[in-house]
């Protein structure tokens, strides 16, 4: 099971969140991504949100989200389990992805509790001067992200969960860790016996129990990994 975090999308151009050119270095986080901040300036939210939309829709999956999907498609990766909202790994061919953070795939809206898809959001964000208004009742819509504040979705934590309790390996690729309940996926698959690998550039919560540790480009490692198996394969044909 592949665990990942903001730093397989950095090569796509989305800054991550905690390294020196993180996102947290410019904005704070309690002021832009919990539920209280929305609800108390919906339109300063978005402000921080309606860029990355774009910023997001426009990125194109990198060499790591790649090679991730065809670990999965030689059937040596069950899943990914995944911290990022950016829908890359789904649009680089995994087929098997649990989003413990939400995504931009929708929005919702707090008032009536509609939904849209990110198609439809886009032109709203424009229409809406930078925060979607609600087409059926005008109230702000809410993407559909976890904020700090929010519980992560019933169903995708729990799969995430049952994923770390049975991988023989979980492959922790670009995250710090430092947010839980997701920081605690590792110590499960432990637990449970497993193995932890890390790919992440810098120090990981979970360094000290990895089996192994690269520190390095999630792009260029993962994409090792592969050229490797490949290697392999040659080799036995
Ligand atoms: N290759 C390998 N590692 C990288 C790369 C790269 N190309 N780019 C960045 N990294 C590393 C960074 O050094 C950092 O250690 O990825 C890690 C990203 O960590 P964070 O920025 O903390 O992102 P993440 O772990 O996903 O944050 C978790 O926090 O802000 C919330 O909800 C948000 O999902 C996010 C959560």
């Amino acid at each position: 099971v592949a665990l990942t975090g903001a730093g397989v999308s950095t090569e796509s151009g989305i800054p991550d969140f905690r390294s020196p050119t993180g996102m947290w270095a410019e904005f704070d986080p309690l002021e832009y991504a919990t539920m209280g901040a929305f609800r108390r300036d919906p339109a300063k939210v978005w402000r921080f949100y309606a860029p990355r939309f774009s910023m997001l829709t426009d990125a194109e999956p990198n060499a790591a989200h790649a090679a991730l999907a065809e670990l999965e498609r030689r059937g040596l990766l069950r899943a990914v389990v995944t911290q990022n909202i950016d829908l890359l790994h789904e649009r680089a061919g995994s087929r098997d992805f649990v989003e413990v953070h939400g995504s931009i795939r929708s929005s919702t809206c707090p008032g009536c509790g509609a939904g849209y898809p990110l198609a439809e959001v886009l032109p709203l964000i424009e229409a809406g001067g930078g925060a979607p208004s609600c087409p059926s009742c005008g109230g702000i819509l809410k993407p559909d992200v976890v904020f700090f504040d929010e519980l992560l979705p019933p169903e995708a934590i729990d799969r995430a969960y049952e994923l770390a309790s049975e991988a023989r390996l979980m492959l922790v690729v670009g995250s710090s860790l430092e947010v839980w309940p997701v920081a605690e996926l590792p110590l499960v698959t432990l637990r449970a016996g497993g193995k932890v690998a890390v790919v992440n550039r810098g120090p990981t919560a979970v360094d000290d129990r990895a089996h192994v540790k690269l520190d390095g480009s999630a792009g260029e490692v993962l994409q090792a990994a592969v050229a490797s198996l490949e290697a392999d394969d040659d080799r036995s044909r």
